[in-house]
């Protein structure tokens, strides 16, 4: 059992960082070997739209982002950690979704069989705002729910914490924490998935 987490906070030790720590160490401690990838580490541009995937399933943009493919359809589970800004996921996050066109591609013009689907994978979602505001998860969940869709994971749970702003605040949000840790090594066993994702909303 392989679990990824990817970290698109730009902020070192950010909030939505840390609970991604916890989830990985929750996954860990339910056997999994985890990896942990801070998506600042890699070059990871916006889709220029040339619609080249349209034809072969490829993204055509020289940059880090098959490494970083890769590693994601290797995994069997999956951690996304974003912080909220302006009602979304970050900057950093979009690209990398954004890039998933060419799985899209694939999958609905090509009508391509992705070998991934086959296998048991399953996704999660952490994000992290700086306001009182629960609306701001919808779009959180509506854009991931479209990402997973063109990855062929399983949508499992969402962990959304509100209120939280400065950076390392989380460190003193016990509950927070502690649902990190259970989601992740929940991510990491076999038993049936939900048929919609568990939410955890916390302020
Ligand atoms: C550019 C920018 C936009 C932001 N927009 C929002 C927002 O729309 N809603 C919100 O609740 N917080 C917003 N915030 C606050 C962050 O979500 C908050 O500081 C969060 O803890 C950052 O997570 P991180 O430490 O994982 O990066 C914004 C922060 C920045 C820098």
């Amino acid at each position: 059992m392989k679990v990824l987490g990817i970290s698109t906070s730009p902020r070192i030790k950010g909030n939505s960082d840390l609970l991604l720590r916890r989830a990985l160490a929750g996954a860990e401690s339910a056997g999994a070997s985890v990896e942990y990838v801070r998506l600042a580490d890699y070059e990871v541009g916006p889709c220029i739209e040339c619609n080249a995937c349209y034809t072969n399933g490829q993204c055509k943009v020289q940059d880090d982002y098959d490494t970083l493919l890769k590693k994601i359809l290797d995994a069997d589970r999956l951690i996304f950690a974003t912080p909220i800004f302006f009602m979304s996921v970050c900057a950093q996050a979009k690209n990398l979704i954004d890039r998933g066109q060419c799985l899209w591609a694939a999958k609905y013009i090509l009508k391509r069989e992705s070998l991934a689907a086959k296998r048991d994978r399953r996704a999660m979602v952490i994000a992290v705002g700086g306001s009182k505001s629960k609306k701001q998860f919808e779009s959180i969940r509506l854009t991931m729910k479209t990402y997973f869709d063109a990855l062929d994971i399983g949508y499992t749970a969402n962990l959304f914490v509100d209120k939280v702003d400065d950076r390392g605040e989380i460190e003193e949000h016990p509950s927070a924490l502690k649902e990190a840790y259970r989601l992740g090594s929940q991510l990491a066993g076999t038993g049936a998935p939900p048929q919609e994702p568990t939410d955890i909303e916390l302020m």
